[in-house]
């Protein structure tokens, strides 16, 4: 973010870009924006939390599909059943996969409002939506996910991705102290430590430095992710996702892990 905005301008700022765009391409072209909640992937970024409303406004506006992917943030991933509920907006369309099955079986699913859905009962062209796919459907795929769901409830698991969550960044919180670690983000079990050359520009922390870091969770039994390139130079953030069973044994395992590797008490 430059140095002359708040996070609530450089959002307003962003939003902006996407309103250029359409109008830039013409909103009869468009025909939607897509996604994420909160980008995972792209380094665990989180939005500002007036920027998905600003973003469906402007989606509203010009008449254009509000598409939000939770492949990664859905099924209580960020402690609530879908990360956009955290943005008090309705998309049109939300895809999901992963979390549906808790990553048993491969399984995805897109859900739309009802006035999309009734398009596709239409007599003619539309009578259905004009579409393939291999496994489509697939009744194990299903089951698995049913269950899944089954005990996602019976177990509360959406509420503990809060609650293990918010211990797990407490127990993280020290190593704020530590010259490499410029920010933690958490929502619910969903975290990410961004590692810097230098806290107030930011500058992300070399390649080699992250590889070593995850080597030495790795030998003491803690496999950490880390985000992909998909910005060049920034594949700085050390990813943590784990289980939403995740027991309070675990959560200071992870914790003890990451500060002694850290070498932070
Ligand atoms: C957030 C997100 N969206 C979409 C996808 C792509 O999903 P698929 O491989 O099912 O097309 C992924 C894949 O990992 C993802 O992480």
């Amino acid at each position: 973010m430059p140095a002359e905005h708040t996070e609530e301008s450089w959002s307003k700022h962003c939003a902006n870009e996407i309103e250029q765009t359409i109008r830039w391409e013409r909103p009869e072209t468009v025909a939607a924006v897509i996604m994420e909640p909160i980008i995972t992937g792209g380094g665990v970024l989180m939005p500002h939390p007036s920027y998905l409303k600003e973003v469906e406004v402007i989606c509203k506006k010009y008449g254009v599909l509000l598409i939000i992917d939770e492949v990664i943030c859905g099924f209580g991933r960020t402690g609530k059943p879908f990360t956009f509920q955290h943005y008090d907006i309705s998309p049109d369309i939300v895809t999901m996969a992963k979390g549906i099955t808790s990553a048993y079986l491969p399984l995805s699913a897109t859900a739309m409002k009802p006035y999309l859905f009734e398009v596709f009962k239409e007599t003619g062209e539309n009578d259905h939506f004009r579409h393939v796919n291999t496994f489509g459907g697939h009744p194990a795929a299903c089951e698995v996910a049913i269950k899944n769901l089954e005990i996602m409830e019976k177990e509360s698991l959406v509420e503990q991705s809060n609650v293990q969550g918010t211990k797990l960044r407490t127990q993280l919180e020290p190593l704020l102290r530590h010259p490499l670690v410029g920010d933690i983000r958490q929502k619910g079990l969903l975290l990410g430590i961004e590692l810097v050359e230098d806290k107030k520009t930011k500058v992300p922390a070399a390649p080699e430095v992250i590889a070593d870091l995850m080597k030495r969770c790795k030998q003491k039994g803690l496999i950490v992710g880390k985000n992909s390139d998909t910005v060049s130079g920034y594949q700085n953030v050390i990813a943590l996702s784990p289980p939403l069973s995740i027991t309070d044994e675990d959560v200071t395992f992870i914790s003890t892990t990451i500060k002694q590797v850290f070498s932070i008490e």
